[in-house]
């Protein structure tokens, strides 16, 4: 028996496996075609403040080996997310879920997270908060906190004061010094790191020779940006104290063990729901099979083994 169970801040998870925020949407969507339960936990889509309907259409370009985006956080905002999609949530999902957080000033950031901490019901059901400081796909806020120390510890240190709960940070891949980046959020009081989130990347349509995004940039995710994203890992792991979830084209449970020797203590996977909506499901039904191909009796061992 190969045991996947791993410990993530202070709560125990039957195995690393966890949804990426924005691709698994509140996850009763998914718990129609599978009980979802069988996941590690899942990251929510993410929430701000105000409800944002998104970018303008089209926001998706196809990519070999991947996908740009640039939805813009579209998401009905916190307090439709307390009173409308938790709830729907809780009735199929029994474990602690992680609440992913964006926001457009330190304020937003602070009030959103205060906002699900003061919910009774919310509360119970979130395990840890993952605040995003690393979308590429909205103006004056998101990767702005990502790509600069001081602004990443700043947000850190705000929302520390208003949440107990672990605390991850995402980080944007699209700064030169991924490292630096990382320890000021520990600095700041993290509680982990989350990385990668997507890389900005573009298309042009050769018929009209334009962007084929609206917004012309979006963000570029899926298998292509593996070796990227354990790269990072790889780096982070050295840099800071503090587990990893490692993130960005994963999309089979060998790449799962990859991203764990590379540093990551849990896995998060995204554009592949897109591809095929049973991918976590697939990756946490093969992990076990794959762990004993590569002689792993418990994969609390192999964090960080490639060091
Ligand atoms: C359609 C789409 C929407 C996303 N929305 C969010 C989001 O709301 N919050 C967030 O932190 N990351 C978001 N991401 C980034 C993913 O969570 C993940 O970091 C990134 O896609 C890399 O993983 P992957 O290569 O497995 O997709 C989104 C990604 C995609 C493809």
């Amino acid at each position: 028996m190969v045991n996947t169970k791993i410990n993530l801040c202070g709560i125990e998870i039957d195995n690393p496996i966890i949804p990426a925020s924005g691709t698994y949407g509140f996850g009763y969507e998914f718990a129609e075609i599978y009980d979802i339960n069988c996941l590690g936990t899942f990251s929510f889509k993410g929430t701000t403040l105000e409800p944002r309907f998104g970018n303008p259409t089209p926001r998706i370009a196809e990519c070999p080996d991947g996908m740009i985006n640039a939805v813009g956080l579209q998401n009905p905002g916190v307090d439709k997310v307390i009173s409308q999609e938790l709830p729907k949530l809780a009735e199929v999902f029994h474990k602690p879920v992680m609440a992913n957080v964006s926001g457009f000033s330190i304020d937003e950031y602070v009030e959103t997270v205060r906002r699900l901490e003061n919910d009774p019901a919310a509360n119970k059901q979130i395990g840890w908060f993952e605040i995003n400081i690393s979308c590429p796909n909205v103006h004056g806020g998101g990767m702005a906190f990502g790509t600069s120390a001081k602004a990443a510890e700043e947000v850190t240190r705000a929302v520390r004061e208003v949440t107990k709960k672990p605390m991850f940070i995402k980080l944007s891949p699209n700064v030169t010094d991924i490292t630096e980046i990382a320890r000021a959020c520990e600095a700041g009081g993290a509680d982990g790191i989350s990385l990668i989130n997507t890389l900005l990347g573009m298309r042009i349509d050769l018929k009209t020779k334009k962007p084929v995004i609206a917004n012309k940039m979006g963000g570029f995710s899926g298998h292509a940006i593996l070796p990227v994203a354990l790269r990072m890992v790889y780096q982070v792991y050295d840099a800071v104290s503090l587990p990893i979830i490692g993130m960005g084209g994963i999309s089979t449970a060998e790449e799962v063990v990859e991203m764990m020797l590379a540093g990551a203590t849990a896995v998060e996977v995204g554009a592949a729901n897109l591809i095929d909506p049973f991918a976590s499901k697939q990756i946490i039904d093969d992990l076990p099979r794959v762990c004993e191909k590569y002689g792993i009796k418990d994969l609390n061992e192999i964090i960080g083994g490639a060091h």
